[in-house]
């Protein structure tokens, strides 16, 4: 139920956004002979928005209890987005006592810390780079950032017959995928995937590998599922597994779990290698 409750916090999010912007738009646009009463509706929009923004703070705190969120930057939107709740409510309680420039400088450390904790919740949502994933590559130097280099580079130099299966194509893959919810800080369902030796301990629920009947295991079992199934993996909402990264996986299951030998050795089958041959960037 807390969880329902939290989800709404994704939606209702946009209403402090677009209201707070717009009432530091209007003081803006009231510097100017021309718009002059641009601010007039100030208190009306205000108070509109200190018990929304509360709102939406009070269903972000119940979001996080669901977890499988990077514990720092969760940690760090929770209390910029809480300082924004806060920012509001003074900003309305300046404007209402008329100390109208106290709340003109609540009001823009408040969109200013509103900026840093959208931006924060974005990368949560939907990965740390999202936002400049596909910027030119100029704008991405000039931001500091790692170009990713050009596919055959990274190919040429990190081919990845040459690497052990496991650390150089199993363990990035769920590092990518699994060990937000299976690793150091969480292990969901008692599993981490965070390392070979922690997997072959498996879960709360037993072994997550079948010596026996490889395709069997419960780890396959638990990726082949439906999306909807609430057992699937990863979670429905979830970042999912590619065709690429649910193939590769299920060969590695199938060939019965290898760990030190090298890609080549094992002798993939054409429909891998080709996988294989294509990834770009075995991180
Ligand atoms: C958002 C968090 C999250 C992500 C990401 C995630 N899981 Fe899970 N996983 C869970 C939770 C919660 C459970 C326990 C509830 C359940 O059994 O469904 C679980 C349980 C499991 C179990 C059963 C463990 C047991 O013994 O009960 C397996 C196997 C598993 N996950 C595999 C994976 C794999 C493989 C990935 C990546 C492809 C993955 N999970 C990604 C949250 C996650």
């Amino acid at each position: 139920m807390l969880l329902f409750i939290g989800r709404f916090h994704v939606l209702l999010v946009h209403l402090p956004i677009g209201m707070l912007v717009l009432l530091a738009t209007l003081e803006v646009l009231a510097r100017f002979p021309r718009f002059k009463r641009a601010d007039a509706s100030a208190g009306f929009i205000l108070a509109l928005a200190a018990p929304i923004t509360l709102l939406t703070a009070a269903c972000g705190w119940l979001l996080s209890l669901g977890g499988g969120y990077p514990e720092n930057l969760l940690e760090w939107h929770k209390w910029l987005g809480t300082a924004t709740a806060a920012g509001c409510i003074l900003s309305a309680i300046l404007y209402q006592q008329r100390k109208i420039t106290a709340y003109r400088i609540s009001l823009f450390v408040t969109v200013a810390i509103l900026t840093a904790a959208g931006h924060l919740g974005g990368s949560l949502t939907h990965g740390r780079d999202y936002l400049i994933r596909y910027a030119p590559a100029p704008l991405k130097n000039l931001l500091g950032l790692a170009v990713t280099p050009k596919a055959t580079a990274v190919s040429a130099s990190r081919n990845t017959s040459n690497l052990p299966v496991f650390s150089g194509v199993i363990a990035p893959l769920l590092a990518n995928k699994c060990v937000t919810c299976h690793g150091p800080d969480k292990s969901k369902g008692g599993l981490r995937l965070d390392s070979f030796a922690a997997m072959q301990q498996g879960g709360d629920d037993g072994l997550i590998f079948d010596p026996d009947v490889p395709a069997q295991s419960e780890l396959l079992r638990r990726i082949l599922l439906p999306l909807d199934d609430d057992d699937h993996m990863p979670p429905q909402g979830k970042s999912q597994l590619t065709t690429n990264e649910l193939a590769l996986l299920k060969w590695w299951v199938e060939t019965g779990t290898p760990v030190t030998n090298l890609v080549s050795e094992l002798n993939p089958p054409p429909a891998v290698r080709a996988i294989l041959n294509a990834q770009t960037s075995p991180k």
